[in-house]
Protein backbone atom coordinates (compact mmCIF):
# COMPACT_ATOMS: atom_id res chain seq x y z
CA UNK A 1 0.00 0.00 0.00
CA UNK A 2 1.23 3.31 -1.16
CA UNK A 3 0.82 6.27 1.24
CA UNK A 4 0.90 9.76 0.48
CA UNK A 5 0.97 11.14 3.81
CA UNK A 6 4.55 12.65 4.19
CA UNK A 7 3.71 16.36 3.47
CA UNK A 8 0.29 15.86 5.32
CA UNK A 9 1.36 16.86 9.03
CA UNK A 10 -2.03 16.75 11.26
CA UNK A 11 -4.76 14.69 10.95
CA UNK A 12 -7.96 14.73 13.30
CA UNK A 13 -10.28 11.56 13.57
CA UNK A 14 -13.34 11.96 15.56
CA UNK A 15 -15.07 8.72 17.15
CA UNK A 16 -11.51 7.52 17.37
CA UNK A 17 -12.13 4.99 20.68
CA UNK A 18 -13.37 2.01 18.54
CA UNK A 19 -14.09 0.77 15.42
CA UNK A 20 -13.05 2.19 12.11
CA UNK A 21 -11.61 5.37 13.82
CA UNK A 22 -9.48 3.54 16.21
CA UNK A 23 -8.19 1.11 13.27
CA UNK A 24 -7.62 4.39 10.97
CA UNK A 25 -5.43 5.54 13.97
CA UNK A 26 -3.81 1.72 14.64
CA UNK A 27 -2.70 1.99 10.75
CA UNK A 28 -1.51 5.68 10.62
CA UNK A 29 1.10 5.28 12.89
CA UNK A 30 2.23 2.50 11.64
CA UNK A 31 2.79 3.93 7.78
CA UNK A 32 6.59 4.87 6.75
CA UNK A 33 5.20 8.58 5.86
CA UNK A 34 2.84 8.93 8.66
CA UNK A 35 1.63 12.34 9.50
CA UNK A 36 3.59 13.96 12.05
CA UNK A 37 0.42 14.68 14.76
CA UNK A 38 -2.53 12.35 14.74
CA UNK A 39 -5.16 13.63 16.82
CA UNK A 40 -7.25 11.09 17.97
CA UNK A 41 -10.80 12.25 19.74
CA UNK A 42 -13.32 10.24 21.56
CA UNK A 43 -15.91 11.41 23.95
CA UNK A 44 -14.51 9.62 26.49
CA UNK A 45 -11.12 9.04 26.26
CA UNK A 46 -10.76 7.18 29.91
CA UNK A 47 -13.05 3.94 28.42
CA UNK A 48 -11.00 3.90 25.45
CA UNK A 49 -8.15 1.58 26.79
CA UNK A 50 -6.51 0.53 23.65
CA UNK A 51 -6.57 4.17 21.96
CA UNK A 52 -4.73 5.19 25.14
CA UNK A 53 -2.51 1.98 24.94
CA UNK A 54 -1.58 3.27 21.51
CA UNK A 55 -0.89 6.85 22.09
CA UNK A 56 1.79 5.45 25.07
CA UNK A 57 3.53 3.16 22.94
CA UNK A 58 3.52 5.37 20.37
CA UNK A 59 4.76 9.62 19.49
CA UNK A 60 2.31 12.00 18.22
CA UNK A 61 -0.44 10.30 19.04
CA UNK A 62 -2.54 12.99 20.52
CA UNK A 63 -5.92 11.99 22.62
CA UNK A 64 -8.47 15.20 23.04
CA UNK A 65 -11.95 14.26 23.99
CA UNK A 66 -14.64 15.35 21.61
CA UNK A 67 -18.58 14.63 22.04
CA UNK A 68 -19.43 15.68 18.68
CA UNK A 69 -23.32 16.15 20.13
CA UNK A 70 -21.69 19.14 22.38
CA UNK A 71 -21.37 22.31 21.41
CA UNK A 72 -18.98 23.08 24.45
CA UNK A 73 -17.11 20.46 23.72
CA UNK A 74 -15.92 20.95 20.04
CA UNK A 75 -15.37 24.63 21.13
CA UNK A 76 -12.87 23.06 23.97
CA UNK A 77 -11.49 20.65 21.40
CA UNK A 78 -10.80 22.98 19.12
CA UNK A 79 -9.07 25.59 21.70
CA UNK A 80 -7.07 21.94 22.66
CA UNK A 81 -6.28 21.23 18.81
CA UNK A 82 -5.49 24.44 18.38
CA UNK A 83 -2.32 24.52 20.52
CA UNK A 84 -1.28 20.73 19.02
CA UNK A 85 -1.23 21.81 15.48
CA UNK A 86 0.09 25.58 16.07
CA UNK A 87 0.52 27.93 13.07
CA UNK A 88 0.71 24.90 10.51
CA UNK A 89 -2.76 24.25 10.94
CA UNK A 90 -4.88 21.77 10.70
CA UNK A 91 -4.45 19.43 7.65
CA UNK A 92 -7.13 16.40 7.21
CA UNK A 93 -10.38 16.31 9.46
CA UNK A 94 -11.97 13.06 8.92
CA UNK A 95 -15.72 12.84 10.59
CA UNK A 96 -16.07 9.31 11.32
CA UNK A 97 -18.26 9.29 14.82
CA UNK A 98 -22.04 8.01 13.99
CA UNK A 99 -24.15 6.40 15.41
CA UNK A 100 -27.00 3.66 14.05
CA UNK A 101 -30.06 2.77 15.83
CA UNK A 102 -32.19 0.27 14.06
CA UNK A 103 -35.52 1.80 12.58
CA UNK A 104 -37.65 -0.02 10.12
CA UNK A 105 -41.16 1.34 9.32
CA UNK A 106 -42.56 -0.26 12.21
CA UNK A 107 -39.91 0.74 14.84
CA UNK A 108 -38.85 4.02 13.66
CA UNK A 109 -39.75 6.68 16.05
CA UNK A 110 -39.14 10.78 16.05
CA UNK A 111 -36.57 10.15 18.78
CA UNK A 112 -34.52 7.95 16.52
CA UNK A 113 -34.55 10.12 13.20
CA UNK A 114 -33.81 13.54 15.56
CA UNK A 115 -30.86 11.85 17.79
CA UNK A 116 -29.01 10.02 14.29
CA UNK A 117 -29.90 13.56 12.22
CA UNK A 118 -27.88 15.26 15.25
CA UNK A 119 -25.26 12.81 15.50
CA UNK A 120 -24.89 12.09 11.84
CA UNK A 121 -25.40 14.99 9.89
CA UNK A 122 -25.52 17.97 12.34
CA UNK A 123 -22.14 17.41 14.36
CA UNK A 124 -19.89 16.67 11.36
CA UNK A 125 -20.83 20.33 9.89
CA UNK A 126 -20.39 22.13 13.34
CA UNK A 127 -17.39 20.12 13.94
CA UNK A 128 -16.24 21.73 10.73
CA UNK A 129 -17.85 24.28 10.99
CA UNK A 130 -15.89 24.68 14.10
CA UNK A 131 -12.42 23.61 13.01
CA UNK A 132 -12.77 25.57 9.63
CA UNK A 133 -10.11 28.43 10.84
CA UNK A 134 -7.55 25.40 11.49
CA UNK A 135 -8.27 23.78 8.45
CA UNK A 136 -8.09 27.47 6.43
CA UNK A 137 -4.46 28.18 7.87
CA UNK A 138 -2.92 24.88 6.90
CA UNK A 139 -4.92 25.83 3.38
CA UNK A 140 -3.30 29.27 2.88
CA UNK A 141 0.26 27.62 3.25
CA UNK A 142 -0.18 25.19 -0.20
CA UNK A 143 -1.14 24.50 -3.52
CA UNK A 144 -3.58 22.33 -5.31
CA UNK A 145 -5.70 19.78 -3.34
CA UNK A 146 -5.35 16.89 -1.10
CA UNK A 147 -4.24 16.08 2.67
CA UNK A 148 -1.03 17.53 2.02
CA UNK A 149 -3.23 21.18 2.19
CA UNK A 150 -6.84 20.68 3.59
CA UNK A 151 -9.26 18.19 3.31
CA UNK A 152 -12.52 17.34 5.16
CA UNK A 153 -13.66 13.72 4.60
CA UNK A 154 -16.95 12.96 5.73
CA UNK A 155 -17.69 8.98 6.84
CA UNK A 156 -20.68 8.21 4.58
CA UNK A 157 -22.49 5.09 3.57
CA UNK A 158 -23.83 3.57 0.41
CA UNK A 159 -26.65 2.95 2.37
CA UNK A 160 -26.90 6.97 1.86
CA UNK A 161 -27.20 6.99 -1.89
CA UNK A 162 -30.50 7.55 -2.83
CA UNK A 163 -30.37 5.95 -6.30
CA UNK A 164 -28.99 2.57 -4.35
CA UNK A 165 -31.86 2.14 -2.39
CA UNK A 166 -33.99 0.09 -4.76
CA UNK A 167 -34.22 -3.04 -5.04
CA UNK A 168 -31.44 -5.42 -3.63
CA UNK A 169 -30.18 -2.59 -2.53
CA UNK A 170 -32.83 -1.19 -0.48
CA UNK A 171 -32.93 -4.67 1.73
CA UNK A 172 -31.49 -3.08 4.65
CA UNK A 173 -34.19 -0.82 6.04
CA UNK A 174 -33.23 2.03 8.47
CA UNK A 175 -34.87 5.45 7.71
CA UNK A 176 -33.12 6.99 10.32
CA UNK A 177 -29.27 6.04 9.43
CA UNK A 178 -30.43 6.46 5.58
CA UNK A 179 -31.54 9.48 5.57
CA UNK A 180 -28.87 10.55 8.21
CA UNK A 181 -26.18 9.89 5.22
CA UNK A 182 -28.05 10.92 2.59
CA UNK A 183 -28.01 14.57 4.12
CA UNK A 184 -24.70 13.97 4.94
CA UNK A 185 -23.73 13.92 1.83
CA UNK A 186 -25.38 17.54 0.75
CA UNK A 187 -23.48 18.89 3.55
CA UNK A 188 -20.32 17.49 1.80
CA UNK A 189 -21.63 18.94 -2.01
CA UNK A 190 -22.74 22.09 0.27
CA UNK A 191 -19.20 22.59 1.73
CA UNK A 192 -17.70 21.56 -1.16
CA UNK A 193 -19.28 24.23 -3.18
CA UNK A 194 -18.64 27.14 -0.20
CA UNK A 195 -14.61 26.14 0.44
CA UNK A 196 -13.35 25.00 -2.69
CA UNK A 197 -11.99 29.11 -3.45
CA UNK A 198 -9.71 28.45 -0.03
CA UNK A 199 -8.47 25.12 -1.83
CA UNK A 200 -9.92 22.89 0.62
CA UNK A 201 -10.78 19.57 -0.85
CA UNK A 202 -14.14 18.08 0.49
CA UNK A 203 -15.20 14.30 0.02
CA UNK A 204 -18.11 11.26 1.03
CA UNK A 205 -16.19 8.29 1.53
CA UNK A 206 -18.22 4.85 1.70
CA UNK A 207 -15.69 2.51 3.93
CA UNK A 208 -17.34 -0.76 3.04
CA UNK A 209 -19.64 -3.04 5.22
CA UNK A 210 -16.88 -3.92 7.40
CA UNK A 211 -17.14 -6.06 10.86
CA UNK A 212 -17.40 -3.49 13.56
CA UNK A 213 -19.87 -3.13 16.27
CA UNK A 214 -21.96 -0.99 13.80
CA UNK A 215 -21.64 -3.30 10.88
CA UNK A 216 -22.06 -6.89 13.06
CA UNK A 217 -20.33 -9.75 12.37
CA UNK A 218 -21.37 -11.03 9.19
CA UNK A 219 -20.04 -8.01 7.29
CA UNK A 220 -17.69 -9.17 4.66
CA UNK A 221 -15.05 -6.80 5.94
CA UNK A 222 -12.46 -6.51 8.19
CA UNK A 223 -11.54 -3.18 9.78
CA UNK A 224 -8.27 -3.56 8.54
CA UNK A 225 -9.14 -4.93 5.12
CA UNK A 226 -11.27 -1.51 4.78
CA UNK A 227 -9.05 0.88 6.21
CA UNK A 228 -5.83 -0.12 4.35
CA UNK A 229 -8.23 0.88 1.58
CA UNK A 230 -9.87 4.07 3.00
CA UNK A 231 -6.52 5.54 3.78
CA UNK A 232 -5.09 5.04 0.20
CA UNK A 233 -7.87 6.32 -0.82
CA UNK A 234 -7.81 9.58 1.52
CA UNK A 235 -3.99 9.82 0.80
CA UNK A 236 -4.30 9.49 -3.00
CA UNK A 237 -7.12 12.55 -3.21
CA UNK A 238 -6.79 15.65 -5.51
CA UNK A 239 -8.98 18.53 -7.20
CA UNK A 240 -10.31 15.46 -9.56
CA UNK A 241 -11.70 14.31 -6.23
CA UNK A 242 -13.56 17.17 -4.57
CA UNK A 243 -16.96 17.05 -4.06
CA UNK A 244 -17.14 13.31 -4.94
CA UNK A 245 -18.51 10.69 -3.56
CA UNK A 246 -16.33 7.62 -3.64
CA UNK A 247 -16.33 3.95 -1.89
CA UNK A 248 -13.17 2.36 -0.43
CA UNK A 249 -11.59 1.23 -3.30
CA UNK A 250 -12.11 4.55 -4.90
CA UNK A 251 -14.79 3.87 -7.13
CA UNK A 252 -17.51 6.93 -7.71
CA UNK A 253 -20.93 5.83 -6.03
CA UNK A 254 -24.24 7.52 -7.03
CA UNK A 255 -26.04 10.47 -5.20
N1 LIG B 1 -19.16 -0.58 9.89
C1 LIG B 1 -19.75 -0.47 8.70
O1 LIG B 1 -20.12 -1.46 8.07
C2 LIG B 1 -19.97 0.89 8.10
C3 LIG B 1 -20.49 0.96 6.79
C4 LIG B 1 -20.66 2.21 6.19
C5 LIG B 1 -20.33 3.35 6.89
N2 LIG B 1 -19.84 3.26 8.17
C6 LIG B 1 -19.50 4.52 8.85
O2 LIG B 1 -18.17 4.44 9.34
C7 LIG B 1 -18.05 5.25 10.52
C8 LIG B 1 -17.47 4.42 11.66
O3 LIG B 1 -18.34 3.33 11.90
P1 LIG B 1 -17.93 2.10 12.82
O4 LIG B 1 -18.35 0.87 12.11
O5 LIG B 1 -16.55 2.24 13.30
O6 LIG B 1 -18.97 2.32 14.05
P2 LIG B 1 -18.83 1.87 15.58
O7 LIG B 1 -18.00 0.68 15.70
O8 LIG B 1 -20.23 1.84 16.09
O9 LIG B 1 -18.05 3.12 16.24
C9 LIG B 1 -18.68 4.37 16.27
C10 LIG B 1 -17.72 5.39 16.81
O10 LIG B 1 -18.39 6.67 16.81
C11 LIG B 1 -18.26 7.20 18.11
N3 LIG B 1 -19.34 8.13 18.43
C12 LIG B 1 -20.69 7.96 18.32
N4 LIG B 1 -21.32 9.06 18.77
C13 LIG B 1 -20.37 9.93 19.16
C14 LIG B 1 -20.37 11.23 19.72
N5 LIG B 1 -21.52 11.88 20.00
N6 LIG B 1 -19.20 11.86 19.97
C15 LIG B 1 -18.02 11.23 19.71
N7 LIG B 1 -17.94 9.98 19.22
C16 LIG B 1 -19.11 9.34 18.95
C17 LIG B 1 -18.23 5.99 19.05
O11 LIG B 1 -17.72 6.40 20.31
P3 LIG B 1 -18.06 5.61 21.70
O12 LIG B 1 -17.09 4.48 21.79
O13 LIG B 1 -17.87 6.63 22.74
O14 LIG B 1 -19.48 5.13 21.59
C18 LIG B 1 -17.30 5.10 18.25
O15 LIG B 1 -15.96 5.49 18.41
C19 LIG B 1 -19.45 5.79 10.80
O16 LIG B 1 -19.58 7.07 10.22
C20 LIG B 1 -20.36 4.81 10.07
O17 LIG B 1 -21.60 5.36 9.74
C21 LIG B 1 -19.65 2.07 8.78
Amino acid sequence: MVLHFSKCRSVLITGASRGLGLQMVKQLVETTERPEKIIATARNPSAAQELLELSKSHAGIHVVPLDVVSEASIDAASQEVASIVGADGLNCLINNAAINISSDLKTVTRDTMMKTFESNTVAPLFVTKVFLPLLQTAAAKGTGMGVHRAAIINISSILGSVQLNWGEGATFKSYAYRTSKSALNMVTRCLATDLESEGILCMALHPGWVRTDMGGAIAPLSPEESISSVLSVISALTEKHHGEFLDYSGNKLPW
